[in-house]
């Protein structure tokens, strides 16, 4: 039977033992799913299996041959392929060029590939993802999911015989989620292995065949999808019983107020049109739609990363046809953007620099920072939503994925801000953080902090919002309140009509 095979793989970076002894194979036809809490080793058994990293000790073996460790180009060429948690692309260059850069063997076995053959090949590839994206425009100026999808693209493109997929629907919508299961069991028909991460447990169960399940770095077991059911994985997950309640939201809006902020028809030529809302103190407004739909670019516009074009804001007492990041911050805005690589996080500085980042801002330097109390407030944060580092001294970029992303949440959560947007919030947390960072928005939500939530996950939205707006390309589809929407609605409202929206 063809499979791939780990032989007693271990890692350890420092004094971290990111990976202990683990054997487990994976098996043409199925899908394997990979499961585990933030930090369990998932990431880095990926990166050894594709030769990102070498492990310490153990083997890996592939139709009975040992694979080459530590060389990604040899093991790929085995059609052994990995789409990384955090996509591996070059910025500055388009789709095609992306998908087919560093594949230069495709050519020595003498299939000459021409521009117009590689962009062709690349809108396929593409159209099976459901994603009309542009083969021309730098991948870096494309929103996080786009992205991800290119480097899935990049993946597919060529004859893989295991694929290993880190999270690859966490930043993605129940839309292009679809999309992707449909391409994911049309591979396992054809006999390709897929190794599957995900914390989005009800994906496992639609896709998997089987569970291996990590913790700490080792191996709890591996078991048929049809022996375990959501209590139990969860249970073999973090190793205890965990009642993980649906967050309900009580009603915190006093519709007496004056809306903390009121957005009217703002518009950016290309991203989103007439836009208005208006979000009352300790209101959640849901943001929901399609990737692409425009959600993140209204986050940035207003949070003053991006500009508009006409429309304005009246926020803070004022009516603002512009305004930038520094005025949004001083007059109470606080985002949690979407990429947390690029704009959430300082990679290099330590998790507690980082989580301390927005209220160093809101010190007077002159006065001096209390040190003690800042130290307090980040190992507070760290215990708070389980961030699991060595030390809160450690380097951001040392840590998990799932990790990263709880500092990104924590720094904002101890400021007091007036408006929260948070895009994408839970974004690869895992099962038993996100609630904890569910029960944080609320009680944000409950002191008063309007919020603006953007979120892929239906069933998030649903929980937490007050009222829900849809977008889809860049229009607002309507306002719902929690009582009317249902998942049903938001998604037949985020699907485009025949009649073509044109900004
Ligand atoms: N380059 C590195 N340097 C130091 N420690 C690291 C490095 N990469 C990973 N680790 C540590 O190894 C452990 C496992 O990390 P890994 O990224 O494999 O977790 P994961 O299961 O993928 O988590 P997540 O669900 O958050 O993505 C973590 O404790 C992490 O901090
Ligand atoms: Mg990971």
């Amino acid at each position: 039977m063809e499979r791939l095979k780990t032989n007693a793989l271990s890692k350890s970076y420092g004094g971290t033992h990111a990976l202990k002894d683990i054997s487990m194979d994976i098996i043409a036809g199925e899908v394997h799913a990979l499961c585990g809490e933030n930090g369990a080793g998932k990431s880095t058994l990926i990166k050894i299996l594709s030769g990102v990293e070498r492990p310490d000790t153990g083997k890996v073996h592939w139709r009975d041959a040992p694979l080459p460790l530590g060389k990604v180009d040899a093991i790929e060429a085995h059609g052994v392929v990995a789409v990384h948690q955090e996509p591996v692309i070059f910025p500055h260059l388009n789709a095609v060029d992306n998908l087919f850069v560093g594949r230069e063997h495709a050519m020595a076995c003498g299939i000459w590939l021409n521009q117009a053959s590689m962009r062709k090949q690349t809108q396929n590839i593409l159209a099976t993802l459901g994603e009309a994206l542009s083969v021309t425009e730098p991948v870096g100026e494309m929103s996080l999911a786009q992205r991800q999808m290119v480097s899935m693209a990049r993946a597919l493109i060529h004859q893989c015989r295991i694929l290993i997929l880190d999270e690859p629907t966490a930043s993605l919508s129940a839309r292009e989620s679809a999309s992707l299961f449909g391409r994911i069991n049309v591979l396992k028909e054809q006999g390709v292995g897929i190794l599957y991460v995900s914390h989005r447990l009800e994906e496992v169960f639609k896709l998997a065949d089987r569970v291996t399940v990590l913790r700490d770095g080792a191996s709890v077991g591996t078991w048929a999808i049809k022996d375990l059911n959501r209590d139990t994985l969860i249970k073999h997950m973090v190793g205890r019983e965990v009642p993980v309640a649906p967050p309900t939201s009580s009603p915190n809006v006093k519709p007496t107020k004056q809306p903390v902020i009121e957005v009217s028809a703002l518009c950016r030529k290309g991203a989103f049109n007439d836009i208005s809302f208006h979000i009352q103190p300790g209101e959640i407004l849901g943001m929901s739609g399609l990737v692409g739909a425009g959600r993140s670019e209204i986050a940035r516009a207003l949070f003053g990363v991006d500009r508009f074009d006409s429309g304005n804001i009246l926020y803070g007492g004022r009516t603002w046809t512009s305004l930038t990041i520094q005025d949004a911050i001083a007059h109470g805005i606080a985002m949690v953007p979407e990429d947390r690589q690029l704009q959430g996080l300082v990679l290099p500085l330590s998790v507690e620099t980082n989580l301390l980042l927005p209220s160093l801002a809101n010190h007077e330097c002159f006065r001096g920072l209390d040190q003690g109390t800042m130290r307090s407030t980040a190992g507070d944060l760290v215990t708070q939503l389980g961030i699991k580092t060595e030390s809160p001294s450690k380097p951001a970029e040392s840590l998990s994925g799932g990790n990263q992303q709880k500092i990104v949440i924590g720094k904002w959560l101890h400021t007091h801000p007036t408006l929260l947007i948070l895009d994408e919030p839970t974004r690869g947390v895992d099962v038993g953080a996100k609630s904890e960072v569910h029960r944080i928005i609320q009680a944000l939500a409950a002191k008063g902090t309007a919020i603006l939530l953007i979120s892929s996950e239906l069933p998030e939205i649903l929980s937490l919002s007050d009222r829900i707006m849809v977008l889809c390309g860049g229009c607002n589809q309507g306002i719902l309140s929690r009582q009317e929407a249902t998942q049903e609605i938001l998604l037949r409202r985020s699907l485009p009509t025949d009649s073509g929206r044109d900004i």
